[in-house]
């Protein structure tokens, strides 16, 4: 059963009988079906069994808009007031930031919350809370590499990786989050010389998705891809015969950051500034980040739970033990214009 409705299979056309039902609740008193609105860029199967269930469970129907993460703040500045959105879900900490620092989201206050997220993981006036945890980590091809060769991000500006390190764009969000967790720890000319130094060992010019990366790591056309954890756990949980070859060929390192842990970054949300919707929402991250919702995700989308005594996929394990970078994530949107302008004079194009 589908009870959410996709902007991509309604387009534009059903935001009109929401912002009726908006004002319709104003003056209502109660005992209409109850829902949340909800703008998402995640676009994962487990996202939208996870909605229903929510649904089954509380009766909130759930109408969710997949949006382009790189216009979804511009979207939401736009709408203002009459933006249907009640809660915003981005896969990235930096973007809830910036959300929270151009006044588009309000803070919620909910104790389970707050116990729940550790809260180097959540904004700490409540304006956002991370939902499941990512680390940004180094792929490698085994016939060629050494783990023990990648102990650190800062190891990959040194001379015998040149021609061998392989990234997607720094248009790219999360490499942007990477960067602005360099800028937090060690300041932006560090940062700067860091991207430069990678950037000068790629292998070929920035482009494609991570999952690109790991493909071109089996296709030997460099020896170390940047790719974020999920991505590298589906494609080694996979079955799909032509991507066999980056199976076999494989393996990962858990980087630290110099004296800190493995970059990590969350998939979050944030209640939105007019929400009208505002104990749904609540009500619906609750149940994100409860067990059962927190199993789904790691079983079915490879992604590290949130959550304390969640087990983490068998496939993800298998990489090692993650020491995560305990860096307050609100850092990444607070350093995101500078992480950009310093990955743009880096060459990292
Ligand atoms: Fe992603």
């Amino acid at each position: 059963m589908t009870t959410h409705r996709t902007a991509l299979q309604n387009g534009w056309a059903f935001l009109l009988p929401l912002l009726f039902i908006g004002c319709a609740e104003g003056g209502s008193t109660g005992g209409q079906a109850r829902e949340v609105n909800v703008y998402s860029h995640r676009h994962y199967d487990t996202d939208r069994a996870l909605f229903d269930a929510f649904t089954q469970a509380t009766g909130i129907t759930v109408n969710l808009v997949l949006a382009d993460d790189n216009e979804v703040l511009a979207r939401l500045e736009r709408e203002g007031e009459r933006s249907p959105c009640d809660l915003l879900i981005t896969s990235d900490a930096g973007r809830l930031g910036q959300a929270r620092l151009r006044g588009l989201l309000r803070p919620v206050r909910s104790a389970l919350l707050d116990s729940v997220v550790p809260a180097p993981l959540r904004d700490p006036e409540g304006h956002w809370y991370g939902l499941t945890m990512r680390a940004r980590v180094l792929a490698y091809n085994k016939t060629r590499v050494r783990p023990e060769e990648l102990p650190t991000y800062q190891v990959l500006t040194e001379p015998r990786w040149k021609g061998r390190l392989l990234a997607r764009s720094a248009e790219n969000l999360y490499n942007q989050s990477l960067m602005a967790a360099f800028v937090a720890h060690y300041g932006s000319d560090s940062a700067l010389a860091w991207a430069r130094g990678v950037a000068a060992n790629f292998a070929r010019d920035p482009k494609g998705s991570d999952t690109d990366q790991l493909l071109a790591v089996a296709e030997g056309l460099g020896d170390v891809a940047i790719a974020n954890s999920y991505y590298i756990g589906k494609l080694m949980s996979g079955t799909e015969p032509e991507r066999a070859k980056a199976r076999d060929v494989l393996a990962v390192a858990l980087p630290r950051m110099g004296g800190a842990g493995t970059h990590v970054n969350v998939s979050g949300a944030g209640v939105v500034k007019h929400a009208r919707h505002e104990a749904e929402a609540i009500a619906l991250l609750e149940y994100l980040l409860g067990a059962e919702a927190q199993r789904a995700f790691a079983e079915g989308n490879k992604e590290y739970p949130v959550r304390r005594g969640v087990a983490v996929d068998p496939v993800l394990a298998s990489f090692g033990a993650l020491d995560p970078d305990t860096l307050d994530l609100a850092q990444l949107g607070l350093n995101n214009a500078t992480a950009v302008k310093l990955l743009q004079a880096a060459g990292w194009r």
